[in-house]
């Protein structure tokens, strides 16, 4: 079929509620490979985002995609109150290695996609505290089914579906480059954000806690260790550790939501290694599959999900821990095992990053590049290098899937992602086998597509 006829089917028979249709002209992709796509003219498109970093792996990795056909020929179905053997094996790695890293003993629950699994990281703070009402951060994206999207911040996922009972209470989080709590104060991380926060539990008038027998409304505290759609934003190295003394002395459980930054993409399995505090829960999914069958899932501590606490039925989906899903994320917890990620992405990360600033130094409207390991940002501001710039971002987004940029010698795209709290800045989540021709490559494309936007 022709891509006219498939647009003209599309538009008539696919609902829009999707994001698709925030592109101009939506790209329709037939192949992939590495950390490139392809469309039916062969064109090449440079991926900078990887499926919201879902695909960590590339593109059709030989050996996850061969565990994945090894499953589909012995075990590719199987109804999820019985067991098989990728089931346990995983949650054991999973387990086993949080426990070395983090010292606590835990058990590991699955479902199938992440707003699913943070549902079921609710569902266990909910049961084991008896208290509803959580704080989760502004900027922060946990999904968009209705009890992750009462956690998300963005009033535009909210506001066409009724009064969200249980919004959760919303907390500036610590953005160096614009701070949330103190006016547009530029290059700030005083943490004097976390001020005011730690202030609400001095006296019950602060409306959080009853200060005679500190027992806290709120049962825990949803965070992203680093925040994705957000716009790629790392804390300060001390932040996590200063919030959870607040935490822990008012009985608030820490639950890490690992659903975009886990599985290596800011070089540890886990975003939250890099802040030396130990979460109640972790919440992912995404990069567990590479982005094939979907797997999501949570580990929590065993005093939060032994079995006395959180018996048979408590949560269930007819998809969770399928065997596809599993035998693809013990495929990916082996290839983690015998690869050096945590070696290998820094030094990736730091190499891209050096490009990126000496970017910056070119072009004022860059007004921020940064990240860490392999998740990086870069916020397109105008010429002042600070107002946010949504017009110039989206000129460069859909310049780079028209196709046609030549730098490098032939006629490419290149795939960028954005997110933000002004829609500004490029969320960069390449592959973690990225080289540095093809980062020296992708940056000669998207310099072409800045000036070309700058031009227009
Ligand atoms: C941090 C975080 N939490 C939750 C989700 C929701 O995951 P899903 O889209 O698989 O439901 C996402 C998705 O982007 C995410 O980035």
């Amino acid at each position: 079929m022709s891509e006219e006829e498939l647009r003209a089917l599309e538009s008539k028979y696919c609902s829009w509620g999707d994001t698709v249709h925030r592109a101009q002209h939506p790209n329709i992709f037939c192949d992939a490979q590495g950390m490139r796509l392809y469309d039916a003219r062969g064109t090449e498109y440079m991926d900078l985002q990887m499926w919201y970093s879902a695909a960590n792996f590339g593109y059709k990795n030989k050996r996850l995609n061969d565990a994945l056909k090894k499953q589909i020929d012995t075990l590719p179905q199987l109804a999820c109150q019985y067991l098989h053997e990728e089931k346990i094996m995983l949650a054991t790695k999973i387990s086993q290695d949080i426990e070395k890293k983090f010292g606590v003993k835990g058990r590991v629950h699955f479902n199938v996609g992440g707003a699913q699994a943070v549902e079921d990281a609710l569902k266990v703070v909910r049961n084991y505290t008896g208290k509803i009402p959580v704080f989760a951060f502004m900027g922060s994206y946990h999904g968009r089914t209705f009890g992750a999207t009462a956690i998300t911040s963005s009033y535009r996922y909210r506001e066409h579906y009724g009064h969200f009972g249980d919004r959760a209470h919303f907390v500036p989080y610590p953005y160096r480059f614009r701070c949330t709590a103190v006016h547009d104060k530029k290059d700030c991380c005083d943490l004097s954000c976390l001020k005011p926060f730690q202030k609400m539990f001095e006296s019950e008038y602060y409306s959080v806690i009853n200060t005679k027998n500190n027992n806290c409304e709120y049962g825990a505290f949803f965070v992203e260790p680093v925040q994705g759609t957000g716009g790629y934003i790392a804390p300060p190295q001390n932040y996590f550790k200063e919030l959870k003394k607040t935490l822990d002395k008012h009985n608030i459980l820490f639950v890490a939501d690992e659903i975009q930054m886990g599985f290596y993409r800011t070089g540890k399995l886990w975003s939250i290694e890099h802040f030396d505090v130990v979460p109640d829960i972790i919440i992912f999914g995404k990069a567990l599959t590479n982005g094939l069958n979907p797997l999501s899932g949570i580990w929590a501590k065993e005093e939060l999900i032994n079995p006395e606490i959180f018996g048979p039925g408590m949560t269930h989906s007819t998809f969770s821990s399928n065997p596809l899903g599993t035998a693809a994320g013990l495929a990916v917890m082996d290839l983690i095992e015998e690869s050096n990620f945590d070696v290998t992405v820094p030094q990736k990360g730091a190499y891209f990053l050096k490009k990126l600033q000496a970017l910056q130094k070119k072009y004022p409207h860059i007004g921020e590049v940064g990240g860490l390991g392999l998740a990086l940002r870069m916020e397109i501001c105008q010429k002042d290098g600070f107002t946010p710039n949504q017009e110039l971002t989206d000129k460069i987004v859909n310049i780079g899937l028209k196709g046609e940029l030549t730098a490098g010698g032939k006629k490419r795209g290149l795939v960028l992602d954005v997110g933000g709290y002004y829609k500004n800045v490029f969320t960069i989540a390449p592959s973690l086998y990225i080289t540095e021709e093809e980062i020296d490559l992708s940056l000669m494309l998207f310099e072409e597509a800045l000036q070309k936007a700058l031009a227009d």
